[in-house]
C-alpha cells in the first residue's frame, strides 16, 4: 500500500485554501492508503508564537482536522513535535543541504522581503524539515496545494541526494498529489494572489455566517464588463474560482452567462456565493465547537497518533543511521578483560 504524508502549520484557523488545496484530499486518501497527517507545529515556530498561542493553534487545527472528517481510526494523526525522530533526520539532511540552494527558494526570498527583521535559520532550512517530515515515513504521495510545489521539489532532491551519496536505493522520491489533476490554488478575496492565513483575505472554516457575508460582500470587484464575452479581470476570475469550488454547477453557469451577456450584478453573485460558503462551513463549524471542547478525546487522538508515527519514524531513523555509518559497538568485545 502506498504511503501518504502531509501536514498543515499551526498558525491559525484553517481557511478554504487549506481545505480545498489539502485537507479535502487527506480525507479522500485516508481510506485508500497508509496515511500520516500531522500538525506542523515546529514549522510554526519561525514566526515566534507565544506559548499560549502555540498550544491554542495546535488544538484548533487538530479539532478542525477531525471536524472535517479525518478519522484517527484509519489515518495516523499526530503532532510533528511528538516525533523527535523528525528532528534528527532534519539534522542529518541539513549536512547535505546547501545554503545557496536554500537561499534561492521562492518562499525564502518572499520571507526575506516581507519580514527582513526575522530572517532566522529555521526559515532558511524550512524545506529540509519538510523533507524530513515526508521521507521519515518514506512517503510516495503528498497531497498539497500549488504553493508547496517547490518545497516538494526540494524534498525529492534531498531524498535523491541521500540515495546518491550513500549509494543506496533507500528513500522514495515523494510526489505532490491531487488525484492526477493540477495542484490547486484558492485565491483570496482581495483581488490578487492566493488565500492565506496571514494575508487578511481568507474565509475560515470557523467563521460564522455573519462574518462570511461581510467578507464576501467586501470582496474586490469592478464596474462590470463592457463587451460581451469579455475576458475576466483577475478579481472577477477569483470570485468565479471560489464559486466553482463551493457552488452547484448551475449556479456558476448562471452567473457566467450573466457576465458574458454584460448583465451581471456582482451584488447578487456575492450574496449567492456567501450563502453557498455558509452552507458548506456551518456543519463543520458546529463540529469544531463540539470536538474542541472534548479535551479527553483530543488527548487520546494525539497519544495514539504519536505512538503510531514514532513506530514508523524510528524504524526509518534506525536504518538511516546504519546507512550513514553510525554502528553500535560490539558489546562482548571487552568481555575477556573482566
Ligand atoms: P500551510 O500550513 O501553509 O498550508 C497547508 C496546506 O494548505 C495548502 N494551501 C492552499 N492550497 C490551495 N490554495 C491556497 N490558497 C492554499 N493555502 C494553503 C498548502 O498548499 C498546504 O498543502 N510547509 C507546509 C506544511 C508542511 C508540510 C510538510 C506539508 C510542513 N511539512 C510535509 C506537506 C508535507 C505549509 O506551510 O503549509
Amino acid at each position: 500500500m502506498e504511503t501518504v504524508v502531509s501536514g498543515i502549520r499551526s498558525t491559525g484557523n484553517l481557511h478554504l485554501g487549506n481545505y480545498f488545496g489539502a485537507l479535502k484530499n487527506f480525507i479522500k486518501m485516508q481510506h485508500e492508503s497508509n496515511c500520516y497527517f500531522f500538525i506542523a507545529d515546529y514549522h510554526s515556530l519561525t514566526t515566534h508564537p507565544t506559548p499560549e498561542d502555540l498550544h491554542g493553534s495546535v488544538k484548533q487545527v487538530l479539532s478542525e482536522y477531525l471536524a472535517c472528517g479525518l478519522d484517527p481510526e484509519v489515518a495516523t494523526i499526530y503532532l510533528q513535535s511528538d516525533v523527535p525522530e523528525v528532528t534528527e533526520l532534519y539534522l542529518l539532511l541539513n549536512m547535505n543541504a546547501y545554503v545557496g540552494e536554500l537561499e534561492r527558494t521562492t518562499s525564502f526570498k518572499d520571507k526575506v522581503r516581507k519580514q527582513p527583521e526575522n530572517v532566522n535559520a529555521g526559515l532558511l532550512t524550512y524545506p529540509v524539515l519538510m523533507a524530513a517530515d515526508i521521507i521519515i515515513h518514506n512517503a510516495s504521495k503528498v497531497p498539497v496545494g500549488k504553493d508547496q510545489e517547490q518545497n516538494l521539489e526540494m524534498a525529492r532532491k534531498f531524498a535523491r541526494r541521500f540515495n546518491n551519496i550513500y549509494k543506496v536505493d533507500y528513500f522514495t522520491e515523494p510526489q505532490p498529489y491531487n488525484f492526477g489533476q493540477a495542484l490547486i490554488k484558492v485565491p483570496g478575496l482581495d483581488g490578487t494572489g492566493k488565500m492565506g492565513k496571514s494575508e487578511g483575505n481568507g474565509i475560515f472554516l470557523f467563521d460564522d455566517a455573519k462574518t462570511i457575508r461581510k467578507k464576501v460582500m467586501r470582496a474586490v470587484t469592478d464596474s462590470g464588463p463592457t463587451e460581451k464575452n469579455q475576458k475576466m479581470p483577475e478579481p472577477i476570475q477569483n470570485l468565479f474560482t471560489i464559486m466553482d469550488i463551493v457552488s452547484e454547477k448551475e449556479t456558476v453557469d448562471f452567473f457566467k452567462e450573466k457576465y458574458n451577456q454584460c448583465e451581471i450584478r456582482y451584488g447578487d453573485m456575492k450574496k449567492q456565493l456567501a450563502e453557498d460558503i455558509i452552507n458548506f462551513t456551518t456543519p463543520i463549524r458546529e463540529r469544531i465547537l463540539e470536538i474542541s471542547s472534548d479535551d479527553q478525546y483530543l488527548s487520546k487522538v494525539v497519544k495514539t497518533g504519536a505512538e503510531k508515527a514514532r513506530a514508523s519514524a524510528s524504524k526509518t531513523l534506525k536504518e538511516v543511521r546504519e546507512i550513514i555509518g553510525f554502528k553500535p559497538f560490539v558489546t562482548n568485545q571487552y568481555e575477556h578483560t573482566k
